[in-house]
């Protein structure tokens, strides 16, 4: 076992959460990452295989319950010094309340908002106490004091996540852990679009800067890439 802090990144194959994982190597972490496809994960495996020993990567399907309870028991004894459950889809093409459909609801919530939340509560024991962190990439999208109009399931599923994040830290008292929901910026990435201003290198890092730097504050906060504070 090495003597480096040890993080989890959740949905890290590809955008943001590679970023995040070679942001956390960089920084002399280790990084347990998974994916829905470990086997078709061919970034995040060559990034591994010229880190020996220091990425490990394990399968989780965030739309899958069961998969998600059981994930959590398989990481039993484990301990991080952070976890960033990044994984989230933008939802129906479509966009709108008006022709959404039960399913695809529930779909995106379930992925943007409630299995983030059933993770992250499961995994509360194995997040160090007192400098522990525990992330979730969000939105400013999900900002109601700061809702523009536009992309309005999206916004829920994230304004969902926001809220359950704040129940769950209120959960968290006593436990000595800080958590932070995070807006990564714009990011040039599948989800964020090629005209997107901001690279997948700096948001990833201004949000491991953002997680190192709230390390043993114990608050809940919502902040963006570059460490700013985000009215809710
Ligand atoms: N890009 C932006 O401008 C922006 C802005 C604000 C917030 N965000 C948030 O940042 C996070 C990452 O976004 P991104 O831009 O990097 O998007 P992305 O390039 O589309 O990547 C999304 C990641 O989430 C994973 N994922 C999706 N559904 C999953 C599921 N059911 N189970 C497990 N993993 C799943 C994907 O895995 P697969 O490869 O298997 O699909 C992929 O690793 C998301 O939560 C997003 O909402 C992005």
């Amino acid at each position: 076992m090495s003597d480096r802090p040890l993080a989890l990144v959740v949905g890290a194959n590809r955008g943001i959460g590679l970023g995040v994982v070679k942001a956390f190597l960089a920084r002399g972490w280790d990084i347990v990452a998974t994916a829905r496809k470990p086997e078709a994960a061919a970034d995040l495996r060559t990034l591994a295989a010229s880190q020996p020993g220091r990425v490990e990567i394990q399968m989780l399907d965030m739309s899958d319950p069961a998969g998600v309870d059981a994930y959590a028991a398989s990481l039993s004894g484990r301990t991080f010094g952070a976890v960033l459950v990044n994984a989230g889809v933008a939802g129906p093409a479509h966009r709108s309340a008006n022709a959404a459909t039960p399913e695809e609801i529930g779909a995106l919530m379930f992925v943007n908002a409630i299995a983030p939340i059933r993770l992250g509560r499961l995994l509360l024991k194995n997040i160090e106490s007192g400098t522990g962190v525990l992330g979730y990439t969000s939105s400013v999208m999900g900002s109601v004091a700061l809702n523009a109009g536009g992309h309005e399931l999206y916004r829920a599923s994230k304004a969902a996540l926001n809220s359950l994040s704040r129940g769950l830290f209120a959960e968290m008292r006593g436990r000595n852990l800080t958590l932070l929901t995070l807006h990564p910026g714009w990011v040039r990435t599948d989800m964020g679009g090629s005209g997107a201003p901001v690279r997948v290198d700096e948001s990833a890092r201004g949000l491991v800067e953002a997680i190192l730097k709230s390390a043993g504050s114990r608050r809940h906060a919502f902040l963006d890439y570059q460490g700013k504070e985000i009215a809710w």
